[in-house]
């Protein structure tokens, strides 16, 4: 299959990947969705774009349908994106030590559209700069999901391209990495163990999981229209504990996104202490 996509077939693709996944491909993406499809076309010997849709289905769980969302999903990550996220989280865990409340309650982290791990690794980064070998004795569990089992794969082997150590001070990338190969960076295993990669779906609210001191939703809702980043932001409200954090991409703007989260700061909110009993607001700032 050589062409594009036609307008219809594009619509059908468009709705169910929205479906399954709420990512909202707009239609100047054509080129882009027809291109990642035909490879998924090539490696399932499908005859065409609609011989390929038959083969999918419309469940969620098919084996064909893993490869093709592992293939329609945009995966770019790298360690220390956004600095100045970092920074807050740094703080807060400082705070947090201060106030005697970690060896207490411990720390539950979410890298909630984990791609890689890049994010969850970094979370581990600079709370072992902050609290020391075995995390100060402080119990600490991090959850990291995504929709596509190849980058948890890749996440659960903890190996990186220097491409996601380029925003990493040369001295953090000697002290938690060792270079296995020209183009190979392994994560320090010890500080990995913490941290648990698993298959979720950000449509569908995370089951069984005891509440979350933070959680980083960064770089996914941009991919989203504004219902399904309000379904993103009540799920991930839910499995928040009162006074814990949200953190977004600095690029993704929630206004008229209704939610209860309490804006802090840009692309930084809070679960209010006490729940507000009141509907979902817009959340009124990005
Ligand atoms: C651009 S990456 C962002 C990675 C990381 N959060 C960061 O900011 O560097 C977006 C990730 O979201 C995942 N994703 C897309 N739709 C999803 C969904 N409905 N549920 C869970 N993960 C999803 C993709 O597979 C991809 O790995």
């Amino acid at each position: 299959m050589e062409r594009d996509l036609t307008q219809d077939e594009f619509k059908r693709f468009h709705d169910l990947i929205y479906q399954v996944a709420g990512i909202h491909y707009p239609v100047e993406k054509i080129s882009l969705l027809s291109n990642r499809i035909r490879r998924r076309l090539r490696a399932a010997k499908a005859a065409s774009y609609d011989a390929y849709l038959g083969l999918l289905g419309s469940g969620a769980q098919g084996a064909e349908m893993q490869a093709f969302l592992d293939s329609i999903t945009t995966n770019e990550t790298y360690f220390f994106r956004c600095q100045r996220h970092w920074d807050f989280f740094r703080q807060q865990v400082q705070q947090k030590q201060q106030q005697g409340d970690l060896r207490r309650n411990g720390l539950r982290l979410w890298s909630a559209a984990a791609s890689t791990g890049a994010e969850a690794f970094t979370m581990l980064i600079v709370l072992h700069q902050v609290l020391g070998d075995n995390f100060g004795g402080v119990p600490v569990e991090l959850l990291g999901t995504d929709l596509s089992n190849q980058v948890l794969e890749e996440a659960r082997a903890g190996a990186f391209r220097p491409y996601a150590l380029a925003q990493t001070p040369p001295e953090i990338v000697q002290r938690y990495f060792t270079r296995t190969s020209a183009d190979q960076f392994v994560f320090d295993k010890k500080l990995a163990a913490v941290a648990r990669f698993q298959r979720h779906n950000l449509m569908d609210p995370l089951p069984g999981s005891k509440p979350f001191d933070f959680v980083f939703v960064r770089n996914v809702m941009i991919y989203f229209d504004n219902p399904s980043r309000e379904r993103v932001l009540g799920n991930a409200f839910q499995v928040t504990k009162p006074g814990g954090f949200l953190v977004v991409g600095e690029s993704e703007s929630l206004l008229n996104v209704k939610s209860q989260w309490q804006y802090l700061k840009p692309s930084i909110f809070q679960r209010p202490a006490v729940d507000a009993p009141t509907a979902p607001k817009p959340v009124g700032r990005a």
